[in-house]
């Protein structure tokens, strides 16, 4: 059945067609947006590296959050940045923390809008490293897993405690998911989803976060945590893993230099998978359309579908809110 018989071109001739062909569809349903507050009052400042997007202080949150809720995405993940950090990240889980502060004040005025929070240390650690500081066995100072998982544990519950939808730990600590899982379940709160990032990669494509968050390594870099770039059976070790110490979602990070991961995870796993378009990702795609390079909403539009296409269920990004309105008006 080959040409002149078949061609693949009908199918293609208008958009009514296309449309009732498209294999894969992107809806607000699938996006989370991606927040952060910091202290401080009337705060809206926008993160150079990442344009469209800010620092909130807790009002200026909600009311963000209300219109990100108004355009149709369901869910946004919240990252905080503290007044002070230290050695032991101690604003992460202080009973005032800022997040906690944040979720409350976004509860509060958007009851059905899921609320995560990021579980992690790097944002609040005076080193920037996502987890405690110690000297290993070779004299050289290295984040030490399991001193860093009780202080995780904490975080989750500070954030479960002030009403948290979702919490997503992202420091990559070995048997973390297992801890907050057992933790939350202790604590009376055993209704309340993990969304792990399970196979997040040591990546060149966090910069714009880590201004925005001003949570930078202050020495070394994350890659005795994060994983190995080149590492695509590893992955499934790690997901495999995070699902078996309870996780709900699971997560690959960054997304467009790993869909081959993607692809495998929603091959191989049952549970709900997310992928992180990260901010580097999207800084490119941005700078790119500043100058005239680029469509950036068609750019947008692709990424997000590829992504989706790859096999994920959802999709955290820095698009969501400009996203949902593209994807509801009638081209
Ligand atoms: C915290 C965290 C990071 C990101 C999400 N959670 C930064 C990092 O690991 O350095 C990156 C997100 C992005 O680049 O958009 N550990």
């Amino acid at each position: 059945m080959g040409f002149p018989k078949t061609r693949l071109r009908r199918l293609r001739r208008n958009e009514t067609l296309r449309r009732m062909v498209r294999e894969t569809r992107v809806s607000p349903d699938d996006l989370i947006m991606p927040l952060f507050v910091r202290p401080g009052a009337g705060v809206k400042s926008e993160i150079v590296s990442m344009p469209g997007n800010y620092q909130f202080s807790t009002v200026t949150l909600v009311e963000e959050a209300k219109s990100i809720e108004a355009a149709g995405v369901p869910a946004v993940v919240l990252f905080g940045i503290p007044e002070k950090k230290d050695a032991l990240g101690t604003e992460a889980y202080a009973d005032n923390a800022i997040i906690c502060r944040a979720v409350e004040g976004v509860k509060k005025a958007c009851p059905s809008l899921c609320v995560i929070t990021d579980v992690c240390l790097c944002e609040y650690t005076d080193h920037g490293h996502c987890g405690v500081v110690k000297e290993n066995r070779d004299g050289v100072p290295d984040v030490d897993n399991d001193a860093t998982l009780d202080l995780l544990v904490k975080e989750a519950l500070a954030h479960a405690r002030a009403g948290a939808d979702m919490v997503a730990p992202s420091d990559m600590m070995d048997g973390r998911v297992g801890a907050i899982r057992a933790a939350l379940d202790e604590d009376g709160m055993s209704d309340v989803p993990i969304m792990a990032y399970s196979a997040k990669y040591a990546s060149a494509f966090y910069g714009p976060f880590r201004d925005a968050a001003e949570s930078p390594p202050q020495f070394g870099d994350r890659a005795s945590y994060q994983m190995d770039p080149p590492n695509a059976r590893e992955a499934m070790r790690e997901i495999a893993l995070d699902i078996e110490e309870g996780a709900d979602i699971v997560m690959v990070k960054p997304a467009l230099p790993y869909l081959d991961i993607i692809r495998r995870a929603a091959d191989r796993f049952d549970a709900p998978l997310a992928a992180y378009h990260v901010s580097g990702e999207f800084a490119a795609i941005k700078a790119a359309a500043a100058n005239g390079w680029i469509d950036e909403r068609r750019a947008a539009l692709e990424i997000l579908t590829a992504i989706r296409r790859a096999g994920a269920d959802l999709i955290l990004t820095y698009w969501a809110k400009e996203a949902a309105k593209w994807l509801t008006e009638r081209p």
